[in-house]
């Protein structure tokens, strides 16, 4: 058994007196995509805003490559990025200095190399020297991903990150995070709410509900255990359940 890249354990956040995640504990192989499955509000975001560092958590452990988040930060995120739909840029700069900034942020060097590299596989040469702020969603997306991509992370935190895509450029980013698992091994943390993905990308899916696990297993060990035919059958009958 290789160890995981990704051990939280016992992790609690609480909102004065709401727990909007209550006790969960999972882990992250080496390459391996982990699906983080549930209703709004059921925590997800909650819960890649405290493995980044950016929420503090009420209660639990979260480890990286076998240090602790909470006393070796620095380390730890050097080697994590993320992307999120719902979080952009800054809005002055254009896509090519925003990508140059995550860049020195990094300490990466031969910068200008690797920001044509990714301009060229996401495909924005198109708006690379656009200002972010008239960027449409769908490139502004793009941009998110990019940036995540820019610094060769060995973990990815991606919240929603086809959600504004058109379905073309869902499929290419897709497969080119397939191919960044298969080629460099890196590991992913995965939400979205089209069950479709979910069960063509993860390896294993996680279903939060009211900030607890409810589910566990690949997408066809869940879809069994529930009955049900496929994963939209089971999100639908577990969001319902009280
Ligand atoms: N800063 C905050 N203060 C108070 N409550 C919060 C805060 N952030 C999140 N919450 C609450 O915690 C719960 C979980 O929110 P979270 O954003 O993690 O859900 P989510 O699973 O990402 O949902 P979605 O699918 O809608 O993105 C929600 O009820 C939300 O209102
Ligand atoms: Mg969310």
């Amino acid at each position: 058994m290789s160890t995981p890249v990704l051990h939280v354990q016992h992790l609690v956040k609480q909102f004065g007196e709401f727990v909007a995640v209550n006790d969960i504990s999972f882990d992250i192989k080496p390459g391996e995509i982990l699906g983080l499955l549930g209703p709004n509000g059921a925590g997800k975001t909650t819960t890649i805003q405290m493995l980044l560092g950016l929420v503090t958590p009420t209660a639990g452990s979260i480890q990286m490559f076998g240090l602790d988040l909470a006393t070796d930060r620095e380390a730890i995120l050097q080697q994590v990025n993320f992307s999120s739909t719902y979080v952009s840029m800054p809005q002055a700069l254009t896509v090519e200095e925003n990508l140059w900034v995550i860049a020195r942020l990094y300490g990466l060097s031969q910068i200008q190399q690797r920001v044509d590299g990714i301009v060229k596989r996401f495909e924005m040469g198109d708006f690379r020297h656009k200002v972010t702020r008239k960027l449409s969603s769908g490139q502004s997306t793009r941009l998110g991903l990019a940036k995540a991509f820019l610094t060769e992370p060995k973990i990815l935190f991606l919240d929603e990150p086809t959600a504004s895509l058109d379905p073309d450029i869902a499929q290419k980013i897709r497969s080119f995070l397939k191919e960044e698992r298969r080629s460099s091994g890196l590991s992913v943390l995965y939400t979205s709410h089209n069950m479709h993905e979910m069960e063509e990308m993860t390896d294993r899916i996680i279903f939060l509900q009211k900030g607890k696990i409810v589910a566990e297993g690949t997408a066809q060990e869940i879809v069994a255990r529930f009955g049900q035919t496929d994963l939209e059958e089971v999100f639908v009958k577990l969001a319902r359940e009280e």
